[in-house]
């Protein structure tokens, strides 16, 4: 005879085993919906997610904002400045909107990621919203930023100078852009040598060319960046030749040959187009600018980063319309990327406890940071704002009467030649639609120590006084141009960039600039080099002091500097080779910081190519987890299930792109048991299940899962849009009443998991199950008489979270 025993979803006290002896909490209806359960269960490890959020939860508005968020739990979280008035979780925080973070947001929000944008400066060109437009300029909106020739004004006394950064001792821009926005915009495609192993990068990062070609496609560079294709000023030009060619140089196009780096010169390359300043800000920007799940906020500065050992909880800034106190909660699955440069960079990690002791010492006397760093126990001792470089240059200056040194750009930013004036108005050509560099050069040679040292030259029209070793001002400065001689690949001069007190800027602590005697002999050589044909050239006149230009060399002061820094979170000291901080789970830095030793050029385009191969190992790097689905052990009418003895058997699976372990990899037929833990919420234990893998939603998870199971084989009773992974298999429960145990077998059972901003809940289904509305699911199966027998299940509600599993009722057969 076989009685159905039909469980009641209300439940009464029981005393009739051991191990249920509690009594056990009615289950409520499910007032509270999955949907907004989400909210409170964000990762499959109940523990961490609870008391993260606690912490994320102490602002009111961040938990109203969340909460609102999650609306339904299918729906991508894609959102914008103008619609969403909430708060939305963030996939990837990027801090500095410099080359590096552009590139980064760009190509993470093209990939799906939601990014928030953090730029602590404000616009710069007229396309940002920029309004620096110069005296002559009045009446357009080409900004000091936009316009190429303008670029010598950015040192000038009169223009504005309001974009730099007024916490860091060395000329770095706070805007939008970064350097990008303010550099003479010289460009160079990156040479193998620079992402060399050689270099200090690691074995993985010196294939750069695909990603080199993927930056190249967005922003080509171009030798003639006015628009009427002729070139002005050319003089120095074709003086560089007249002295380099007895020299041994040959003519190339520079860009076209990025490895040929000895004994050529060319014309200079730029980032500019259409007469203007162009860059990653008319380019990644914009195309992250359309995207929805792209937001960029200025004038927020980060002080710090909130952190629970490894993991970075929140990200600190002075913003208050982002959030309490300017707080902005960083999700379990979430993560922050750095690109605030080399200097902005180091101040942020030591206000967040990650430095050398003696920096997170003077932040520990520092009574506005110091609240914010985390337990001593947590600080990270790594080397950051060590082995910073950069370049160390001469400058010669020379007169030649061909020259025209365009006043030495006197007047540039309020008044410039009417011609170049009227021309650059009318059709943005001329004069003004290049920036001074006129010619480059490099040589290469061994020094003492035997290691190949680069030097690189830009030409440029009119001179620096104050770094052209000039005996006197006795010459015709009309006809001055000056050929900078920097030292790049192969120096190995290094230095240090750090605090020098509790609240001092970001500065220069320990000299980069020629501090090793084979740097200094190779800058001598280079001069001596480039020097020896000058005598062929008529009328050619060096009025650099090469005594005073020996005796700076011998020791060296800032005056050497270039402001092309590199290397205060140096791949393989600081970042590993996916850019995570050493002994951090989800911190990045992408930017000049990472790149380990000095490029061959200006290292513009080695930074976007740095930062698009990063963001590329950003997206496939996966943070393996155990994601972990919940079974209640509590009673369900007469029964329940016991973990010993239930499993579930793999019998297809589908899994996010490149959030496989490849050392841990789910394969058909594998048997997972279910294990019996200790529940952190309720007083009886739960049965687990658990799936190790990255966490990444994606459309063909769903598909997956949406050919398996129909809308209404699952709890959710409607399709899935996009999961991180999907298992189906043989699920067996072992259930347990007070007077038998039954082992019970269902075929084609699925798990998954789902993602709703920062959470991950869970999906219930079979193959011939029924949904049954509420989140609740029956699932059809055997005994182990081979006897019809049904579950019904919920998933979430009434008390679960979104990643508990709750049997509510057993048909069996018996
Ligand atoms: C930090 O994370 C651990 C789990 O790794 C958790 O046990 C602890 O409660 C968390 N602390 C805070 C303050 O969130
Ligand atoms: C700048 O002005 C020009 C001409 O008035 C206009 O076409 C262009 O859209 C403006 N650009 C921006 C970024 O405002
Ligand atoms: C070369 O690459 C290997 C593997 O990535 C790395 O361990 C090593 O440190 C690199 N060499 C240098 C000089 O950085
Ligand atoms: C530079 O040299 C080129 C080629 O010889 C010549 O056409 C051009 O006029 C010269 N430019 C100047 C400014 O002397
Ligand atoms: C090199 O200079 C010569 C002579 O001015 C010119 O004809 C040639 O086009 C130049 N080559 C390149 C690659 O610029
Ligand atoms: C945050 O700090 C930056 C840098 O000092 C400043 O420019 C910005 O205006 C500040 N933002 C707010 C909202 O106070
Ligand atoms: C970083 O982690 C390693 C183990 O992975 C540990 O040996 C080291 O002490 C940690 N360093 C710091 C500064 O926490
Ligand atoms: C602007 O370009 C046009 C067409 O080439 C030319 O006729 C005109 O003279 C230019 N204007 C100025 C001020 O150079
Ligand atoms: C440089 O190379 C030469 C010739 O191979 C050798 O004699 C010398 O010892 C080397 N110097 C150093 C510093 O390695
Ligand atoms: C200085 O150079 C300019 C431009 O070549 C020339 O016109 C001027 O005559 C020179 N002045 C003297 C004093 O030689
Ligand atoms: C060079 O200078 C001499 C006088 O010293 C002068 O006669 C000659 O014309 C100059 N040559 C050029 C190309 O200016
Ligand atoms: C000249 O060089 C000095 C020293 O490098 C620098 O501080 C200054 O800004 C430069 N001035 C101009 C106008 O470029």
């Amino acid at each position: 005879m076989v009685v159905i025993k039909r469980a009641l979803a209300v439940l009464v006290t029981v005393s009739t085993s051991a191990a249920l002896s509690q009594s056990v909490s009615q289950i409520t209806p499910p007032s509270i919906t999955s949907t907004s359960m989400n909210v409170f269960s964000s990762t499959s490890s109940p523990k961490a997610s609870v008391s993260t959020l606690s912490k994320v939860l102490s602002s009111p508005e961040s938990s109203l904002s969340l909460m609102s968020l999650s609306t339904v739990s299918t729906a991508s979280t894609a959102f914008s400045s103008s619609t969403c008035k909430c708060q939305p979780s963030y996939d990837y925080i990027v801090v500095g909107a410099g080359p590096g973070g552009l590139v980064t947001a760009d190509r993470l929000s093209e990939a799906g990621k939601n990014v928030l944008l953090l730029e602590r400066g404000g616009p710069s060109t007229a396309q940002t919203g920029g309004t620096d437009v110069p005296p002559w300029a009045q009446g357009t909106n080409l900004t000091l930023f936009d316009i190429p020739g303008e670029f010598p004004a950015m040192f000038g006394s009169s223009g504005p100078t309001n974009w730099f950064c007024n916490d860091i001792d060395s000329m770095a821009g706070c805007l939008v852009g970064g350097g990008s926005a303010i550099d003479a915009g010289l460009y160079w495609y990156p040479a193998d040598s620079d992402f060399a192993n050689a270099s200090g990068w690691p074995k993985s990062w010196t294939n750069h060319t695909p990603f080199t070609q993927m930056l190249t496609q967005r922003l080509p560079s171009s030798d003639t960046t006015s628009p009427d294709g002729l070139r002005y000023l050319e003089q120095v030009y074709n003086i560089t030749s007249a002295v380099l060619h007895p020299n041994g140089f040959s003519n190339i196009s520079i860009n076209s040959n990025p490895n040929m780096k000895d004994l050529v010169f060319g014309f200079s390359d730029f980032n500019f187009q259409e007469g203007r300043r162009w860059g990653p800000v008319a380019t990644y920007l914009q195309t992250a600018s359309q995207r929805r799940n792209f937001r960029m906020v200025t004038h927020t500065m980060v002080t710090a980063l909130a952190r629970n050992g490894s993991t970075i909880v929140g990200v600190h800034t002075n913003n208050t319309a982002l959030g309490g106190n300017g707080f902005i909660p960083v999700g379990p699955d979430a993560r922050v990327v750095l690109s605030a440069g080399v200097f902005g960079n180091t101040r942020i990690l030591f206000q967040s406890g990650i430095g050398p002791s003696d920096m997170i010492a003077l932040v520990q006397n520092n009574a506005e940071a110091a609240p914010l760093l985390p337990l001593v126990s947590d600080f990270i001792d790594l080397p950051v704002g060590m082995n910073v470089q950069d370049n160390p240059s001469v400058d010669l200056v020379i007169t030649h009467p061909s020259i025209d040194s365009y006043d030495n750009w006197a007047d540039i930013w309020q008044s410039p030649r009417p011609a170049d004036v009227s021309q650059y108005l009318e059709n943005q050509s001329g004069v003004l639609a290049m920036s001074p560099p006129k010619a480059n050069f490099w040589l290469a040679f061994e020094s003492g120590d035997n290691i190949t040292r680069f030097v690189q030259g830009t030409v440029r029209p009119g001179f620096n006084s104050s770094k052209g070793f000039l005996a006197n001002a006795n010459f015709n400065v009309s006809q001055a141009f000056t050929i900078t001689l920097s030292l790049s690949t192969g120096a190995v001069s290094k230095g240090r960039v750090g605090l020098t007190s509790p609240t001092s800027d970001i500065s220069v602590i320990a000299n980069p600039w020629l501090n090793n005697a084979d740097d200094k002999q190779a800058i001598l050589i280079a001069v001596a080099e480039i020097t020896r044909t000058f005598p062929l050239v008529p009328n050619l006149s060096l009025k650099t002091d090469l005594t005073l230009l020996k005796n700076l060399v011998g020791n060296p002061t800032a005056i050497l500097g270039s402001n092309n820094w590199v290397g205060s979170c140096s791949v393989g000291q600081v970042v590993d080779e996916n850019t995570l901080v050493k002994n951090t789970t989800n911190l990045f830095v992408v930017d000049a910081s990472i790149i380990p030793s000095l490029t061959v050029g200006n290292p513009l385009g080695a930074i976007m190519s740095a930062a698009e191969q990063a963001s590329s190992k950003l997206i496939a790097f996966a943070t393996f987890h155990d994601n972990n689905v919940f079974f209640p052990i509590k009673l369900a009418g007469d029964f329940v299930i016991v973990p010993s003895g239930s499993q579930f058997t793999v019998q297809d699976w589908s899994i996010t792109n490149g959030q496989t372990d490849p050392k841990n990899m789910p394969f058909v037929g594998q048997i997972l048991s279910m294990q019996n833990i200790v529940s952190d919420k309720f007083s009886f234990n739960e049965g687990t299940f658990t799936f190790h893998c990255g966490r990444s939603k994606s459309g063909a998870v769903a598909d997956f899962w949406n050919n398996n199971f129909k809308s209404s084989e699952s709890t959710f009773g409607h399709g899935a849009g996009e999961l991180n992974f999907a298992f189906k298999g043989t699920l067996q429960l072992q259930l347990k009443s007070s007077d038998q145990i039954v082992a019970t077998t269902f075929q084609n059972v699925g798990f998954a998991q789902g993602q709703s901003g920062a959470t991950n809940n869970w999906w219930f289904g079979q193959a011939g199950g029924q949904h049954r509305g509420g989140d609740q699911l029956q699932i059809f199966g055997v005994d182990g008489s081979n006897n019809p027998v049904s579950l019904i299940f919920q998933r979430g509600g009434g008390g679960n979270d979104v990643n508990e599993i709750t049997l509510l009722q057993a048909n069996l057969s018996t």
